[in-house]
């Protein structure tokens, strides 16, 4: 049940009648609007505060910020009539009341100034529409239109106006319907659902860092796949994402089909989501199996393979990022070595787990076994729970040995004992080809478990490797 008593923090509280002290003596009917007032009914944090006002926003933010004791400065755009300061760590923002006219290639509006319901009705959503007033008479009275209060109540995703003029004005509001359904968990309204299907070409006008804004804030969501779901069935995922929705359906021959790894792929993406709430986690499980329609092949015995999917989805991690507008530092490259390594812990489970492959595996992955080790476990699914209960029984197996293997031989971030320098300056040559192999030697010596990671049998390991590749100490 919505409280519609609302509860306005304390320090929130005092900032409010103070901008509508202002606002009456400025004479400009003020009013909280949007995004706070949804999070205050809902109980949920909000730390922006939009004020609207049937006047100046800029001179009713500057009056406000007067009456503040320790506001910041207030800066604005006079051509967008926006001001805004800050207060401790609340951002308040201030804008006169419009009125909104699009045009069909833009998402910029022609902006007049209007009424509060001209300005509740160029808005997105109706639980996005609800103003508190702060005015005297009515001071702390919620003005609601379109019915907000029930949406919130019901669990509604609804567009104010007519849904097909909502979105054609401004389609990245389509992606924002989807994102407050699945962070809300609300179901969005039939015609509403419709007319993102009917508008979704649309989005085409959206740049792609809006809409990326918006794909993550699904992502970062307690059950991502509510949203996935949504922008498939919509098909606006289509336009965006082709690699994601290609991974849809399932193919037979000689009755013998696979997964549907779109399917598959958003059960992984929820079971990361319950262990861990890095987005580039969860974007590691979105593209763990993203090269595998290209990869796919059949073989009459053995059924459908996907080799080096794995690879290939390693390499389309870098152009999908940047299509994106992703970043395209470490954290992308975090996510193309989740990619890459994701099938290397499930290998451990099938067979006997060696020690040198589990310190191959600590090699490779380093700092990032951890995670590695979440993004696995969430990729074992299957419709045979007896199956998956299986697995993960082994899979905490593989667990174990990685801890132990990990104490014993401190594998992580590893650099073999002995470095280059010590090579050339024990057999008195210069760099080459020699140095690396006596290098690589080394290392794979100690991986094997042939030697143990120590200098002393790795520095008598080099002196005999050396010899046999003609080289002669200094001695
Ligand atoms: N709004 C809109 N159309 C958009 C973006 C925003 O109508 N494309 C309106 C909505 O009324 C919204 C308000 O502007 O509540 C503030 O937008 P914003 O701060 O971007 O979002 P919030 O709704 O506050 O939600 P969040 O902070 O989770 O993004």
């Amino acid at each position: 049940m919505i409280d519609t008593n609302i509860k306005i923090l304390p320090q929130h509280e005092q900032y409010l009648q103070k901008i509508g002290a202002s606002a009456e003596e400025l004479g400009y009917p003020a009013y909280v609007v949007g995004g706070y007032v949804r999070d205050l009914l809902l109980n949920r944090p909000c730390k922006d505060i939009d004020i609207v006002c049937v006047g100046s926003g800029i001179e009713l933010a500057q009056a406000s910020a007067k009456k503040i004791n320790g506001a910041s400065r207030v800066s604005f755009f006079k051509n967008f009539g926006t001001a805004q300061f800050k207060m401790d760590d609340v951002e308040l923002e201030f804008v006169g009341a419009r009125k909104e006219s699009y045009q069909r290639d833009s998402r910029k509006p022609i902006v007049e100034d209007g009424t509060l319901e001209d300005d509740q009705n160029r808005r997105d959503l109706t639980i996005n529409a609800l103003a508190i007033s702060l005015n005297k008479g009515d001071y702390g009275s919620i003005i609601d239109p379109f019915n907000g209060l029930t949406d919130l109540q019901n669990k509604i995703i609804r567009t104010p106006l007519d849904p097909n003029i909502t979105f054609s004005d401004d389609p990245l509001r389509m992606m924002r319907a989807i994102r407050f359904a699945t962070q809300l968990r609300f179901h969005i309204e039939a015609d509403t659902l419709q007319a993102i299907s009917d508008n979704k070409q649309r989005i085409k006008i959206i740049s792609y860092e809006r809409i990326s804004s918006e794909l993550n804030k699904i992502i970062l969501s307690p059950k991502p796949s509510i949203g996935f779901k949504l922008l498939f069935k919509t098909g606006l995922l289509h336009y965006f994402f082709s690699e994601m929705t290609a991974l849809q359906g399932v193919e037979w021959r000689n009755s013998i089909g696979h997964k549907d790894n779109f399917y598959h792929t958003l059960e992984v993406l929820d079971n990361v989501a319950l262990m861990s709430k890095d987005l580039w986690l969860r974007w590691a499980a979105i593209l763990h199996d993203i090269a595998k329609p290209p990869t796919k092949r059949f073989h009459p015995d053995s059924g459908w393979t996907f080799h080096g999917h794995e690879v290939l989805g390693a390499k389309m991690t870098t152009r999908i990022f940047r299509r994106l507008k992703l970043p395209m530092d470490e954290r992308m490259k975090f996510v193309q070595k989740m990619v890459a390594l994701h099938l290397r812990p499930i290998a451990l489970t099938k067979g006997d787990v060696t020690d040198s492959a589990i310190r191959r595996l600590l090699f490779d992955a380093g700092d990032d076994v951890d995670e590695l080790m979440i993004l696995c476990q969430a990729d074992i699914t299957s419709k045979n729970e007896a199956k998956v209960k299986r697995y993960l029984e082994n899979y905490e197996m593989v667990k174990i040995k990685l801890k132990e293997v990990e104490e014993k031989d401190r594998l992580r971030n590893w650099q073999p004992p002995i470095s280059g320098d010590i090579i050339m300056e024990t057999f008195g040559i210069r760099p080459s080809r020699k140095v690396g192999d006596i290098k690589k030697a080394i290392r794979e010596a100690i991986l094997d478990g042939d030697i143990p990671n120590e200098y002393e049998a790795a520095f008598e390991f080099m002196l005999k490797k050396g010899k046999e590749l003609g080289l002669e100490t200094g001695e």
